[in-house]
């Protein structure tokens, strides 16, 4: 079944600005009235943005949320209050896209990284909190047996470079990604994409050429900046749709931007 294709309940988390935002633009005029779209972020006033640039004859739902507190029960609500169980069953495809996440803190070497809660803020946002929303959609989606079931995990090359400076954003990128590993090898049913987007001229990129504390890091990144070789959010996320269209990956793979398939 092609992606994106029959009546379809997209989630994208993150989707108040940046990459989520594009993907929302991108993904929505290609779906079929009756489908549904659900954005998550904290920024209410940019999800309403989001929302304003999308077809009007699809449902599309707003929720104003931090993930990086939010629990499994909290989730399910959110889930919940836009999803009547009766509706469910009138799926025929179900995708989420965790594409929330965060920097953390970009000036500290490994050696200085002595606090628990900053440890476990980090990874609460960008490790936990997508493996248990995506635990929450598979409670509603997975007994569906008519529904084919897309999953989206937005990666980074940081999963599999070390970059310095970048240890937080690096190991946590890697953990979550392996997770989807693990998620996909035991579900062979579900598509899972881990794909990375290449550097995004979005306020993420800002934020590291200006804060990363490495000096060789930081020129690197300033390099993209200056020779404007960063993609457009657009072109990433048009990308990243051809991938999932054209599905020459195995199920789990980590797909870059780069990469030729
Ligand atoms: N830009 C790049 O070069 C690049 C490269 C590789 C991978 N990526 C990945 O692409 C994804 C999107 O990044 P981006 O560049 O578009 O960054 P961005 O512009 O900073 O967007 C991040 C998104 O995550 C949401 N978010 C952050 N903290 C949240 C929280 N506590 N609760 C709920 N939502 C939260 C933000 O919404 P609110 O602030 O409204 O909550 C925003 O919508 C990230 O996973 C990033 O790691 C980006």
């Amino acid at each position: 079944m092609q992606p994106l294709s029959g009546t379809v309940f997209l989630l994208i988390s993150g989707a108040s600005q940046g990459i989520g935002k594009k993907i929302a633009e991108t993904f929505a005029p290609l779906l079929k009235p009756g489908s549904q779209i659900l954005l998550l972020a904290r920024n209410l006033e940019g999800l309403i943005d989001t929302k304003n640039n999308l077809p009007k004859y699809l449902t599309i739902n707003t929720a104003s949320i931090d993930l990086s507190t939010a629990s499994a029960d909290d989730l399910t609500g959110t889930m919940t209050n836009f999803l009547k169980n009766d509706e469910i069953s009138k799926f025929d495809q179900a995708m989420i896209v965790h594409n929330a996440g965060s920097l953390g803190n970009i000036a500290q070497k490994t050696i200085e990284m002595t606090n628990f809660t900053v440890w476990r803020q980090y990874y609460d946002l960008n490790v936990f909190s997508p493996a248990i929303l995506n635990n929450v959609f598979m409670k509603f989606f997975g007994s569906q047996v008519k529904c084919k079931i897309f999953i989206v995990n937005i990666t980074s090359l940081c999963a599999l470079q070390p970059m310095k400076s970048l240890a937080y954003y690096c190991s946590g990128k890697a953990a979550r990604e392996m997770f989807f590993k693990v998620f996909a090898a035991e579900n062979p049913d579900v598509n899972v994409l881990n794909y990375s987007p290449g550097p995004v001229k979005t306020n993420m990129l800002n934020v590291v050429c200006q804060d990363v504390g490495d000096t060789e890091v930081k020129k690197k990144f300033n390099e993209l900046k200056d020779k404007d070789t960063a993609l457009s959010p657009e072109k990433t996320v048009t990308r990243l749709l051809q991938v999932l269209v054209e599905q020459n990956y195995v199920s789990g793979d980590h797909v870059d931007f780069y990469d030729i398939l």
